[in-house]
């Protein structure tokens, strides 16, 4: 329920990807938000108001002069307490009113009285989004401050191949989810996440790693976005999507994972090291597939550098984790000196990797303890996020 209590306003215009919105408006709607859906008349002809109503469990307006009898600020009130404002699918024709700021449906009326920021994403023929009147309004609403989400390229509803398709589903949730967070307590903040298991080399089709699905970098690295945070991720071998609005540095091996967030911390508040990166590696990897021998194979192994406990720059929080298979705050609390972190995020390491859940006890540099208890990994990310806003606070 990481949207509970927030105001969005959807948009839809008439365009046959408005039946990709529905989901969108649903997950927005599941997500905790309060979605009020207004539809030009093109829409109506594509997917009923009744569906949008039914799935956010609000009144959808779709005429200019439907609520005006019942509130005389109608559309005005709407747009005063609106978040964001998510125009999707945005048509040519919706685009250039937005542009032109034209108001004569109940679409591009709201936009013009709003202050909420725009989310855009088009949909249309390829040859409507190339037109240089098409670009120019685009150009005018991003500077204006419009986060527009680029339509992808593929096969459109006509049959034609080409640049126009709605973005997904989940990039334009991200995207709304980016925007909502923009104003929030970590706005400003630099934040690098890393995420997943690296990888090290044995031969050039083997290698040593661990099980680490990267869910609980991803989920930190999304509650970090959701909270304003500006979030570098760097990804060691995670097949997840991204969070909307992260910039994504992938990395393999623990030397590239080294390089990658040493580079990315010269310019951040906070490290948070969620990756679990090997303390091994083959000393001298073979360039060629090792062939049985018929008797065993000995792999010779050598330290890898340890990227937490080496960066070290004034003002840079760092946030560790340790997966103990016993003595866990014990061995914790020893990492947590060790490295020289503020906080350190302790979990049993045969029940939290590779799984959804997780049970975390939060260790800071202080002395105090916060027992999580078992969670959703995306809601116990919410829970050290907040952890670490409150010591940048400090
Ligand atoms: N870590 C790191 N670089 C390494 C190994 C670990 O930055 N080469 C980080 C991990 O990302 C984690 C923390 O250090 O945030 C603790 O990792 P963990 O594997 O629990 O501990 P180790 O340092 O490997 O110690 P041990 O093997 O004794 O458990």
């Amino acid at each position: 329920m990481s949207l509970h209590g927030r105001n969005v306003i959807l948009g839809v215009s008439g365009s046959i990807a408005a039946y990709k919105v529905v989901q969108v408006a649903r997950d927005l709607t599941q997500a905790g938000a309060r979605v009020d859906v207004l539809m030009t008349e093109g829409a109506t002809r594509f997917v009923t108001p009744l569906t949008f109503q039914t799935l956010t469990r609000r009144p959808v307006i779709t005429d200019l002069w439907q609520d005006w009898s019942e509130d005389a600020q109608g559309h005005i009130s709407l747009g005063e307490e609106a978040e964001v404002m998510l125009i999707a699918p945005a048509s040519a024709q919706t685009i250039a009113r937005l542009a032109l700021g034209l108001s004569d449906d109940m679409v591009s009326l709201t936009a013009l009285a709003t202050y909420a920021p725009l989310v855009i994403a088009p949909a249309m023929n390829y040859h409507m989004w190339e037109h240089p009147a098409t670009r120019e309004h685009i150009r005018t609403l991003e500077e204006r401050g419009a986060t527009i989400l680029s339509p992808g390229a593929g096969r459109l509803a006509s049959g034609a191949v080409g640049e126009g398709r709605l973005a997904e589903a989940a990039a334009i949730l991200g995207a709304v989810r980016w925007r909502l967070g923009r104003n929030r307590q970590l706005a400003g903040k630099r934040i690098v996440v890393t995420a997943g298991g690296t990888r090290e080399p044995i031969d050039p089709v083997r290698y040593l790693s661990n099980g680490s699905s990267g869910r609980m970098g991803y989920a930190l690295a999304q509650a970090a976005i959701d909270d304003g945070a500006d979030v570098t991720l760097i990804s060691a071998n995670v097949e997840l999507p991204a969070p909307w609005g992260t910039a994504v540095v992938p990395v393999i091996t623990a030397a590239q994972m080294l390089e990658a967030t040493s580079r990315a911390c010269e310019q951040a508040d906070a490290l948070v090291m969620a990756a679990a990166v090997s303390d091994y590696t083959p000393a001298s990897p073979s360039g060629q597939k090792i062939k049985k021998s018929g008797g065993g194979l000995s792999l010779d192994l050598v330290e890898t550098a340890d990227v937490l406990a080496g960066i070290d720059r004034p003002g840079l929080l760092k946030v560790g984790f340790a997966a103990e298979t016993d003595n866990l705050r014990e061995n914790a609390r020893s990492k947590l000196t060790r490295k020289g972190l503020d906080l350190i995020v302790a979990n049993d390491a045969v029940a939290t990797i590779g799984a959804p859940d997780a049970a975390l006890t939060l260790i800071r540099a202080d002395g105090g303890i916060e027992e999580l208890g078992q969670l959703p990994k995306n809601q116990a990310a919410e829970r050290v996020v907040a952890a670490l806003a409150a010591l940048m606070q400090r």
